[in-house]
């Protein structure tokens, strides 16, 4: 069985006393008291914080990015041991906006959860298709160069710890969220792609859905047999809202 997932990806916002605030308000909540995992992702600068206000309490906390090196002169970046230096157990890789505005193509993410596998860290794979892959029918062979990619770098066990995340770009943080059917549609086709890749993985590796989930739309989305939680953006900024999606998955 499959424990399902909501994470909380915070992107470049905050401060130290609304990081503070916030992590208050989601303990009060008692977010992961739930049948869900709960996971939150910072900004690496309030890393330490989150790690000293959460260790002990059921919430995991994890980076946006990851370095595809292990350490040496790489200016500007971090690696996987710093993180778990700071108690992260997660990081996301290939999300659409390190892909889209950084540039990074299949091959550099494939390296990342290369990296995050070397340190330990269980490592949320992004995919999804743009408006203009969608409108011209290829999302089912976007996703899968995407998917793909990441199965090339890596062999049949690096998976056991993964979860991807279907995030169509047209749905990030546009307030226009896919349908709970063409969710549908893209994860249980990644399923499939798991499943061609080793017999029993589709069963074991979780996919979450990313993309304007609110606490409106998540038990929809949730309900839907291959969508194992989410991926969330803005609504993960409200403690309220958070919490809201969290008891949607159970
Ligand atoms: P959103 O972002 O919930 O604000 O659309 C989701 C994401 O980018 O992971």
């Amino acid at each position: 069985m499959r424990i399902p997932l909501v994470a909380g990806n915070w992107k470049m916002n905050g401060d130290r006393r609304g990081v503070a605030r916030l992590l208050d308000e989601l303990l009060a909540s008692r977010v992961a008291d739930g049948a869900a995992d709960v996971m939150v992702f910072p900004p690496y600068p309030y890393l330490p914080l989150v790690s000293e206000r959460l260790a002990g309490t059921r919430i995991g906390w994890g980076a946006q990015n990851i370095a595809d090196q292990d350490g040496g002169a790489f200016t500007g970046e971090v690696s996987g041991a710093m993180l778990r230096d700071w108690g992260c157990s997660g990081v996301l890789v290939g999300h659409s906006e390190r892909r889209r505005i950084y540039a990074e193509t299949d091959a550099v993410v494939a390296e990342k959860y290369a990296a995050a596998r070397r340190a330990g860290l269980a490592a949320v794979i992004c995919v999804g298709e743009s408006l203009e892959e969608r409108d011209g029918g290829r999302t089912l062979e976007v996703v899968r160069r995407q998917v793909e990619a990441v199965f090339a770098r890596n062999t049949d066990d690096d998976f056991s710890t993964a979860t991807f995340a279907y995030e169509p770009v047209w749905a990030i943080g546009t307030g226009r969220t896919a349908t709970p059917e063409q969710a549908q549609e893209v994860h249980a086709f990644v399923r499939g792609l798991l499943d061609a890749r080793a017999a029993g993985l589709g069963g074991r590796v979780r996919i979450v859905y990313g993309g304007s989930v609110t606490a409106g739309n998540a038990a929809q989305l949730f309900a839907m047999p291959d969508v194992d939680g989410g991926l969330v953006g803005g609504a993960s900024l409200k403690a309220d809202q958070f919490a809201a999606i969290c008891a949607a998955a159970g």
